[in-house]
Formats: C-alpha cells, sequence, structure tokens
C-alpha cells in the first residue's frame, strides 16, 4: 500500500428525515442561494416544492436546464450569475451532471477567465484554486461526485469531455434521501449502477498491491451494488435497495477504496471520448467497455489475470483454481449481470459505428496516459482499438 491522505469532511445526511438541516447548512454560508437544477425531474416528483419550501429566508436564484453530459455553456451562465448576484453558496438538487455543473461553476466564480481553463488540456490550463461552497441534494445514485471533488464537464463544440479535482470542491453538505430516487428510470438506475461498479473496478485493478483493506471494503461494495441494482429495478421504490445504491455511490469515490492505490483510470479514460463524440449514458458506456478491456489485458499482462481471478472469485463466488479460467468466468458473469439489467451491451446498440474508432482511441491514451502513465496495464491506441471493435458487437468470454 502507498502513502496516502484521506479527509474527507462533507457532511452526509443520508435518509428521509434532513429536510430541516437544508437551510441550517446553507446558513453557514450566507443568504444568496443559486439553486441549480436539470431538465425538471425534480419538478415532476415534488422534490423541488419540497426543497423551495425549505429556503425562506434566503435570497434564492434559479439555474435550471442542465443536460446529462453538463456543458461548458451552463457553467459560463452560472459563472456570470454568481459574480452578478454576489451568490453566497451553490445549492445543486439533482444528479451528477447538475452537482458537476455546481462545482465548476463554485470555481469559475472565484477565477478571472473562462471556467473551461480548469478542463483544458491545452496552455490555458489552470489549477483550480478558492472556490463558492456547496451544498447539494443528490437524486441519482452513480457518480459519487456528493462526496468527492472531482467534476466532469463537456464541451460538445471541441468534441472534449474531461474531468477536474480541486481540494475545494469538496461539497460541505449532501443530503442522500433514497425516496428521492425512486424515480430514477430503469435505465438510468442500471447505468448509475454499472457507474458505480466502474468506479469500485478502476479503483481495485491498480498495480499497487497488499491493500487488503481497500480491496476488500470494494469486493464486498460491489456485491452490495448488485444485488441492489436488481432489486431496484424490479421494485424502483423498494427503500432499502435504493438506500444502499446512494451509500454505495458515495463511498466507491469518497476515497476508502482508492486510498493508497494511485494509478490512471483506463475504462473512464476510454468512456469520456465515447461521450464526448457521441454524447452516449456514461455508465452505459461504461458497461460495454469494462468486460472487453478486462478480456483485453488477459492476453497482455500474467499480472492482470491473476488480480482479475480475484476479482472473479470475490464478486461472483466463483470457485476455480486457475487463474484464467477464473477471470474468464468472472468478465461472462460481468457482462451477463450488465445484460440482465437491460444495459445495450454493444456501441452499435448506442449508435456508434467504426469510424471514429481510432480517433477515439488516440485521444484516449493520450488524454488519459494510459501508455506511459501509471495504469494497471499500459495500453496503446492499437489496444483501445481492439477493445473498441470488440465493443461494436456481442461478444462471449471463455
Ligand atoms: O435533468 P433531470 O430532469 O433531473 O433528469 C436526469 C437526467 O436526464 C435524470 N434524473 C436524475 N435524477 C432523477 C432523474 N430522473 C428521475 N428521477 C430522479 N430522481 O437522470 C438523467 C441523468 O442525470 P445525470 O445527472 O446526467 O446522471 P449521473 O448522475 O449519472 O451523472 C453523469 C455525469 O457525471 C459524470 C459523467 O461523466 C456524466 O457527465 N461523472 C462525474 C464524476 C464525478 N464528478 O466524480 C465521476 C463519474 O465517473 C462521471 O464521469
Ligand atoms: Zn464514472
Amino acid at each position: 500500500m502507498k502513502s496516502f491522505e484521506y479527509n474527507v469532511y462533507t457532511h452526509m445526511y443520508v435518509g428521509s428525515d434532513f429536510y430541516d438541516q437544508i437551510p441550517v447548512e446553507l446558513a453557514k454560508y450566507g443568504k444568496n442561494v443559486l439553486f441549480i437544477y436539470g431538465g425538471g425531474s425534480i419538478k415532476r416528483n415534488g422534490l423541488y416544492d419540497k426543497v423551495i419550501s425549505e429556503l425562506g429566508g434566503f435570497n434564492v436564484i434559479e439555474l435550471s436546464g442542465i443536460e446529462p453530459n453538463p456543458r461548458i455553456e451552463k457553467v459560463r451562465e452560472g459563472v456570470e450569475i454568481c459574480k452578478t448576484h454576489n451568490i453566497d453558496v451553490l445549492l445543486p438538487v439533482g444528479g451528477g451532471s447538475t452537482v458537476d455543473t455546481a462545482k465548476a461553476i463554485a470555481a469559475g466564480a472565484k477565477y478571472d477567465g473562462d471556467a473551461w481553463d480548469f478542463f483544458s488540456r491545452g496552455p490555458e490550463h489552470k489549477a483550480v484554486g478558492d472556490s463558492l461552497p456547496i451544498v447539494d441534494v443528490l437524486t441519482l445514485a452513480a457518480t459519487g461526485t456528493e462526496m468527492n471533488r472531482n467534476a466532469v464537464v463537456s464541451n460538445l463544440g471541441t468534441q472534449e469531455k474531461y474531468g477536474l479535482g480541486g481540494e475545494t470542491l469538496l461539497p460541505k453538505a449532501s443530503f442522500l434521501d433514497p425516496v428521492n430516487t425512486f424515480t430514477v428510470s430503469k435505465y438510468q438506475t442500471a447505468a448509475g449502477s454499472a457507474d458505480i461498479l466502474s468506479h469500485l473496478m478502476e479503483n481495485f485493478f491498480k498495480r499497487t498491491t497488499g491493500a487488503d483493506v481497500q480491496d476488500f471494503v470494494n469486493i464486498a461494495l460491489q456485491k452490495a451494488v448488485i444485488k441492489n441494482a436488481y432489486i431496484a429495478l424490479v421494485t424502483p421504490e423498494d427503500y432499502d435497495a435504493r438506500a444502499n445504491l446512494l451509500w454505495a455511490s458515495s463511498l466507491a469515490l469518497g476515497g476508502i477504496p482508492a486510498g493508497g492505490k494511485p494509478g490512471a483510470w483506463t475504462c473512464h479514460a476510454i468512456e469520456h471520448e465515447l461521450s464526448a463524440f457521441y454524447d452516449i449514458t456514461h455508465g452505459v458506456g461504461l458497461a460495454i467497455i469494462t468486460p472487453r478491456f478486462l478480456n483485453h489485458i488477459i492476453k497482455k499482462d500474467k499480472t492482470a489475470t491473476a488480480k482479475i481471478a480475484e476479482y472473479a472469485r470475490g464478486v461472483f463466488d466463483i470457485n476455480e483454481a486457475d487463474d484464467t479460467l477464473a477471470a474468464l468466468k468472472g468478465i461472462q458473469l460481468q457482462y451477463e449481470t450488465f445484460k440482465k439489467w437491460g444495459i445495450p451491451m454493444t456501441l452499435q446498440e448506442v449508435g456508434i459505428d467504426g469510424k471514429k474508432l481510432r480517433e477515439m482511441s488516440e485521444h484516449a491514451v493520450k488524454h488519459g496516459n494510459l501508455e506511459h502513465g501509471d495504469s494497471f496495464v499500459s495500453l496503446t491506441a492499437d489496444d483501445v482499438e481492439a477493445i473498441l471493435v470488440d465493443s461494436l458487437t456481442e461478444s462471449e468470454f471463455h
């Protein structure tokens, strides 16, 4: 295990009993609140009214219409509002896209240049400095943004989708009411659950050895996600299933599985290219890529095979002594799990053909530092292209 720091100070409110704490948390930072939300799901399920009824003593300005794979244009709009109206605190109410938009606005509001500078990989790139505080109400179990320092924003004009990390961007408080996630569609429930699993797998598949605490917690979280995602898909209003998914979302990216295990995230680097070029749902892209990625690296690296076998035995209770066979059985079960959840498991089904695979592969290797960085198995553009070609059509792993 490598050296690491762990300081996750977000006040997490998990349950249905805490709405009266929203004004208490906001009041710590001031009276001027920017209330940010997406395309209207919070109006349809009544959450908007519930939150507004708690904001009596505040000056509230709204910014709505945040789209999935959130856009830099909305960030710029939000930064302008913050500067004009002296906003003290941001209140995103929604999924990861809404919270990530708030994070980018929070950083941009304290910066003189364009907020895209934080995301850009060019010479204009800037590190996040000071930012406005964030108190969020999360409505979708997926990204872990509610308890981490990251945000991901797209610039569809330049076909770029990048993440940033900033010390000051960890939300001050996050409200996770499982009831708010009853209305998440089957498609988004499956995609969000796949995203949580992917965060766990990205943390699990690292070169660092000897991090048993992280890896044992990781396996337990993956088992909990697989069990509860299925329950939530069949019974969307199962409180405990939704609560388990939300809490797993926070813990998967909240520092415990990642601590002491540095290294690049391969499947996310590849998926962000798919989203940037084709605007697909993040968790669906990850579900499609991950089994093909694992299958590909088995052929490249024996160490990888042993770790995938450990994953297969831990998550799917596979009783198989041979590492390669255990690993392949695990990959097949992972693929079947995503299929059972109703995720379209080929690129073709989500509207991606072979035309831009090379371009996306080169971007992923360059921007994700997959060839010369510290990723689990080093990948060239040819490797990534082979993974994407495998992802075009149905697969079987044995
Ligand atoms: O916009 P509304 O109307 O709210 O509808 C949303 C949206 O259409 C809907 N939804 C959310 N909560 C709902 C609901 N519908 C009914 N009931 C509810 N309670 O779901 C759709 C998707 O929402 P979105 O916020 O885009 O989903 P998600 O939370 O999966 O966020 C995805 C974004 O986060 C980024 C992804 O790349 C993607 O851009 N990520 C952020 C990370 C981070 N900050 O740490 C890490 C992740 O790896 C990821 O990259
Ligand atoms: Zn993700």
